[in-house]
């Protein structure tokens, strides 16, 4: 009996594969559920976007190897975008590299920067790619709490000075995936001060630049001066633009950083397909309409599903940003697992329990707003009924 590595045990998230036998028993059971547990996407690319992939199709040389840094034309793309979007300037040939989305870059950076029992700091709850790849690269992960009284972001003074000193790399995501907090310009000053002081190499993962609700506009951590001596910044065409599964992301920023993680992927992948990449550029450089426009409808979803559950009597936060909703387990449950098992038993509707994404999300309930408007409102008026039963 093949017997697979003992690094694949480590990566398995019994909770995740848990929800899906949930949610597959409900359905055989012939109950109609609501999947309010995945982040993927469900709106379609922008028409420009499609025709341009469609036409790179028939281009002589389309099929050949890509560069793994990316073609200077995509990459020449991301430059003039960060520098409209954020007002940072990048030079496309060192600080830039292009990437089969922004999960490429998270699983194998830690490769290229840290050695066995080098230190990470990863923000508690996190997006699992976090965890993982420092696992996979046999790091010592130390978490970052994210607790609602410090708004959600780490108190990089409560790192101890020797954990600090040891540390290779930190973490961080705002807008951010679980818990849906943003985080401004004064905080990445604190970073930077604090990257600098320690020589910790920062990855800031800012893949929900573009999904931001009431005017807000997410600031990128390399608008903060001195950010590039100690950073990266990853970016996803996945969510802006909503091409999950073309797979195209990029990271930009520090030159050496980005050097290493090119090496490492040399000898992995060769880029891109091209035609994605031709997506890409269409994306970045075409009108932004359907940007905002995915946008207006993600904060129509959220102002739903919100008033919702407030009128169940579940008292949710309404996030600035992110396609989620990071919910206080409401009714005097303290289990998110139990919770969430017991409310798909009861509603049919599907949530993520926090401690999934590590155990400072106990007590918590990530719901993507994912779905049509009806099927939110469906959601809600089930949990409102269910809640019933509390009163
Ligand atoms: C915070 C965050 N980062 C990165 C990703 C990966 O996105 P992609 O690899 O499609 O760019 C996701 C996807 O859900 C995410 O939520």
């Amino acid at each position: 009996m093949m017997e697979p590595a003992r690094r694949i045990q480590k990566l398995t998230s019994a909770i995740f594969s848990e929800m899906d036998d949930l949610g597959r028993e409900l359905r055989a059971n012939g109950v109609d559920t609501i999947n309010l547990s995945v982040g993927s996407p469900d709106l379609p690319p922008a028409p420009h976007i499609k025709k341009a992939l469609a036409a790179a199709l028939d281009e002589p040389g389309i099929y050949r190897y890509a560069l793994t840094e990316g073609h200077p034309d995509f990459k020449q793309a991301v430059a003039d975008w960060y520098r409209a979007r954020f007002g940072v300037d990048l030079d496309p040939t060192r600080e830039i590299l292009s990437l089969m989305g922004s999960q490429d870059g998270l699983a194998h950076l830690y490769l290229a920067l840290v050695n066995p029992g080098d230190t990470v700091l990863v923000p508690d709850p996190g997006y699992p790619i976090y965890r993982a790849g420092a696992l996979l690269a046999e790091g010592e992960i130390y978490p970052l709490p994210l607790l609602a009284a410090n708004r959600f972001l780490p108190d990089l003074r409560a790192v101890p000075a020797e954990v600090a000193r040891r540390a290779r790399v930190m973490l961080l995501n705002y807008p951010n995936n679980p818990v849906a907090a943003t985080a401004d310009l004064a905080f990445f000053r604190e970073v930077v001060e604090f990257a600098r002081e320690y020589g910790i190499v920062v990855v800031h993962d800012l893949a929900y630049s573009e999904l931001a609700y009431d005017g807000y506009r997410p600031p990128s951590f390399l608008q903060v001066p001195g950010a590039k001596e100690v950073g990266v910044e990853l970016h996803s065409v996945s969510k802006s633009y909503n091409l999950a599964g073309c797979r195209l992301g990029f990271m930009v920023g520090n030159a050496a950083v980005l050097d290493a993680l090119r090496v490492l992927k040399s000898n992995i992948d060769f880029g891109v397909f091209l035609a994605v990449q031709k997506a890409g550029i269409a994306a970045l450089t075409g009108p932004q309409d359907a940007v905002r426009e995915a946008a207006a409808i993600y904060q129509r979803r959220r102002d739903i599903l919100v008033q919702g559950l407030r009128e169940a009597g579940w008292e949710v936060p309404l996030p600035k940003a992110s396609m989620f909703v990071w919910a206080p387990l409401p009714w005097g449950y303290q289990s998110s697992r139990e919770f969430v098992a017991e409310l798909a038993r009861r509603t049919g509707v599907l949530m993520v329990p926090g401690v999934a994404f590590g155990p400072s999300g106990e007590g918590y309930v990530r719901i993507a707003l994912v779905g049509a408007e009806e099927r939110l409102a469906e959601a809600a008026r089930r949990i409102r009924e269910w809640a019933l039963a509390f009163r």
